[in-house]
């Protein structure tokens, strides 16, 4: 029956899906945790869903991402992935993570692009040289050097690279705009295919001497030197291997935001800089390093990285946030994004989480959080973190859109100006009206 019940909702759901798509995709339902087998299941974008009543914390959570990875290979990097097959609640939503170690003097995160999602990277520790290049007919190359603490954007399906140029291991966090943004390595699928790509083809494209095709079996030694790195990378710019997906996308490699309409276009409520004119800092913030002052009445302090600090990330439909927790009970209170998923890692401390499924279960799905631990807030849902532990904590989380939005449940019921009739909120929340009267006189104060 139970099931009965949701397939029925989920049919409502559906027929009222050509409304529900006016705006930002949305995955039609709290969530959509993936499960390989169709029992008691219903098919959504390309993986079946498990029953939302047998959804757990487990469903939403991974460990281990504060743990160094062995970056001994030949290219000396070593990605991470916290995506759809680590974390089956991230099905639908729209965003994943990864962890990024890179060996001291030179460790590579080669040429890749990722044909579904837009990347937005917080270095943790290194130096790091970075970039990305346009696509046709231009291919320009825009880069730049990144310290801790710093955050860059690499435009969806553009090719991009990270190189460790400092003397130490490199550690970078990355949110990606899909729960399967999808990885291809250019030197990889070009010339490592299997079968291998018909070596005229090669020639032809990359107007090499046909003596020179033994170049595929160096690739790999290649890529560890910075100067043949910088040549190999130039001849790959000229190619044309950018892939588009049907997700839904910005139709053009970026528009990032200006305010006035002077050379501009108007999109997604932006307008957009003549993309000749967009430079690295366009894509880039720093300080995110800085642990934040948590002096304020919830104990927590949210510092956010969208389209208002990086223009860049106009239309790329992702954005990031570091959040700061005081010891003993620092509290990131209720709240909602109406216009992303969450994904969060812990750098520091012990978090209690939760989020609550929508009407009529209500149900609290919660777990504790370590460092390295990741979890995932779907989209809209009322959520929070509280620092459980005797010690300040720190978390990073990637959030699925340029311009996320923020609601805290407390101070949009309690706080707001005008104030909602007291009369609306005794009935609403079964409340004497002397309380309610009470709450709306106190101050409401944001943490972000
Ligand atoms: C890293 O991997 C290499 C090659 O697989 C191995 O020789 C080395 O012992 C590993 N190092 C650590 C610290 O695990
Ligand atoms: C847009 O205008 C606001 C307010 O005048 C200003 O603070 C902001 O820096 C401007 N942004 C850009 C990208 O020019
Ligand atoms: C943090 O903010 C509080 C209140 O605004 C202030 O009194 C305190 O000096 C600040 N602490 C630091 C370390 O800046």
């Amino acid at each position: 029956m139970k099931t009965a019940h949701f397939i029925l909702v989920f049919c409502l759901l559906a027929l009222a899906s050509p409304f529900a798509y006016a705006s930002d995709p949305s995955p039609l339902q709290d969530f959509c945790v993936a499960i390989n087998d169709p029992k008691d299941a219903v098919f959504v974008n390309g993986k079946f869903c498990k029953d939302p009543k047998l959804a757990k914390a487990q469903d939403f959570y991974y460990s281990g991402l504060n743990i160094p990875r062995n970056t001994s290979n030949p290219v000396g990097s070593t990605v991470t992935p916290v995506n759809v097959a680590q974390i089956p609640g991230l099905n639908t939503l729209g965003i994943s993570l990864v962890r990024i170690d890179y060996a001291p003097n030179g460790g590579l995160n080669p040429p890749h692009t990722h044909p579904r999602a837009t990347e937005i990277l917080v270095v943790v520790e290194g130096t790091l040289y970075v970039g990305f290049v346009t696509s046709n007919t231009d291919n320009r190359l825009i880069t730049k050097v990144l310290y801790p603490g710093d955050v860059f954007v690499f435009p969806i399906g553009l090719i991009h690279f990270q190189f460790n140029v400092g003397k130490t291991n490199a550690v970078a966090f990355a949110a990606l705009s899909s729960q399967n943004p999808g990885v291809i390595t250019v030197a990889n699928a070009v010339f490592g295919s299997n079968p291998p790509s018909n070596t005229d083809v090669l020639v032809k494209a990359f107007q090499l001497d046909k003596n020179v095709h033994t170049f595929r079996a160096c690739t790999s030694i290649m890529m560890k030197r910075l100067q043949l790195f910088v040549a190999a990378f130039a001849i790959l710019a000229f190619s044309s291997l950018l892939a588009s997906a049907s997700d839904p996308s910005p139709l053009q490699d970026f528009c990032v935001a200006v305010n006035d309409t002077k050379n501009g276009v108007f999109v997604n409520g932006k307008f957009c800089k003549d993309p000749k004119l967009a430079n690295a800092e366009d894509f880039f913030y720093s300080g995110l390093n800085i642990p934040r002052n948590t002096s304020n009445p919830v104990g927590s302090t949210v510092t956010p990285v969208n389209v208002a600090q990086i223009p860049g990330l106009n239309t790329l439909g992702i954005s990031l946030v570091r959040i700061d927790y005081a010891p003993y009970g620092g509290l990131n209170p209720p709240h909602t994004h109406p216009r992303a998923t969450e994904i969060l890692v812990v750098l520091e401390g012990t978090l209690y989480v939760g989020f609550v499924t929508s009407n009529t279960d209500n149900r609290l799905i919660t777990k504790v959080l370590n460092p390295g631990d990741v979890f995932v807030f779907p989209v809209g849902l009322i959520h929070f973190q509280f620092n459980i532990g005797n010690t300040k904590a720190v978390a990073f989380a990637g959030l699925s859109s340029q311009n996320p939005g923020v609601i805290t449940i407390a101070n949009a019921v309690f706080g707001p100006n005008p104030p909602i009739n007291p009369d609306v909120l005794t009935k609403a929340f079964q409340l004497d009206k002397n309380i309610v009267t009470y709450l709306q006189s106190k101050f409401w104060s944001d943490n972000n």
